[in-house]
């Protein structure tokens, strides 16, 4: 395995790998770019199959980091980490603070909030130790529903890009993965007249979107492939590839897990296929701009720029002849390239 030369390296300006044997933290901490600021990115407690795994996944994440912030206007660059491990047999208090101590030794260039395998509560103890942690349990709560109300704007304003229309009625959304967010926005899409179709791996999870909104359960070898208008991943990355992009049959894919494309050349797969992609970093902003931007009515007005901002980028991709993911990553060069 190669850092330097790894194939999502991408100028990643700090790598650093932590470990704490007292409490057997084997962490990795990635800045893709502060050009824009202090970088800001979750922390995922994921159980990786190897190191290599979680190299990658850091590295891809933090780059998405850097171009969430970029397009959403934040002033933030892009980062994340990772603790490697499974989160309810390995998480302890001495390792969530020999983590915490980890991102205080880099003085602020790193500010860490949840991801996967992370609840507030862990964020409570990361901050025992560092002043650069958000997420906490006093702070600004639950991101989940703002993220749902971009990804419910972002499905709108491709659909209108698709129809004409901003309308659901009449349309069929299958949602991937019905946790914190998947489950809100199946409760948007069926308030707004849509048919809804849901598989998640947490059979309660189905039940209660069932019973919620009268959504139809599918088995989750199934959902990518439904026969639906709009394809809502909402659970893990990687999703969309040489594998699945064949068998999709929705004309729109957008939805809230990060990194959803399993390599940059599935952007154009999906362009090439007719399929119009949200890039799930202009799509997903708002969990970032619930734990960045003060007070909850300001977030949420900060928020609803999201629907016209992917109005705007549909638009220019089609004028240019390039995929949405094109246009949005060159939008990013630019805002950088300004900023340097
Ligand atoms: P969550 O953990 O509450 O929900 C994820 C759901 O996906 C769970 O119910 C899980 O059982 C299900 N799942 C896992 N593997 C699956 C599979 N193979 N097939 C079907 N379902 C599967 O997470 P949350 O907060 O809802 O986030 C969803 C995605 O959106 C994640 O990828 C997350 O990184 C991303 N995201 C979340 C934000 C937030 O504010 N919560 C912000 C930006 C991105």
């Amino acid at each position: 395995m190669t850092i330097f030369g790894h194939t999502e390296f991408d100028g990643h300006e700090l790598v650093q790998f932590v470990h704490d044997p007292a409490s057997g933290l084997r962490a990795i901490i990635a800045i893709h770019s502060t050009v824009l600021g202090p970088a800001g990115g979750g922390i995922r407690f994921f159980p990786y199959e190897s190191e290599a795994a979680a190299v990658a996944d850091v590295l891809r994440l933090s780059k998405a980091m850097t171009n969430k912030m970029a397009i959403g206007g934040l002033p933030l660059g892009g980062g994340k980490s990772v603790i490697i491990g499974h989160p309810s047999t390995d998480k302890t208090e001495a390792l969530l603070e020999a983590f915490g101590e980890a991102v205080e030794r880099l003085g602020g260039r790193y500010i860490c909030g949840e991801d996967v395998g992370m609840r507030p509560e862990d964020m409570d103890v990361v901050a025992r130790r560092t002043g650069h942690a958000r997420g906490t349990s006093t702070g600004s709560g639950d991101t989940a529903p703002l993220t749902a109300h971009t990804v419910f704007s972002a499905i709108l304003a491709a659909v209108a890009h698709r129809s004409g229309r901003p309308v659901l009625a009449g349309h069929r959304v299958a949602i991937q993965g019905v946790g914190a967010v998947g489950a809100r926005v199946a409760v948007l899409v069926a308030g707004a007249g849509a048919e809804v179709l849901v598989a998640d791996v947490d059979r309660g999870a189905v039940e209660r979107v069932v019973a919620e909104v009268g959504a139809t359960p599918v088995d989750v070898d199934e959902i990518l492939a439904a026969d639906v208008d709009v394809l809502v991943p909402c659970a893990l990355g990687g999703v969309l590839s040489a594998r699945t992009i064949p068998t999709i049959r929705a004309s729109v894919v957008c939805g809230a897990a990060n990194n959803q494309l399993a390599t940059s050349a599935d952007a154009e797969r999906l362009h090439t296929a007719g399929i119009l992609f949200v890039p799930d970093y202009v799509a997903n902003i708002g969990g970032a701009y619930s734990a960045v931007v003060g007070g909850a009515d300001r977030a949420r007005r900060v928020a609803d720029g999201v629907g016209p901002r992917v109005a705007q980028l549909l638009a220019e991709a089609d004028a240019a002849g390039i995929s949405p993911s094109a246009a949005a990553d060159r939008r990013v060069a630019e805002i950088l390239a300004a900023a340097r």
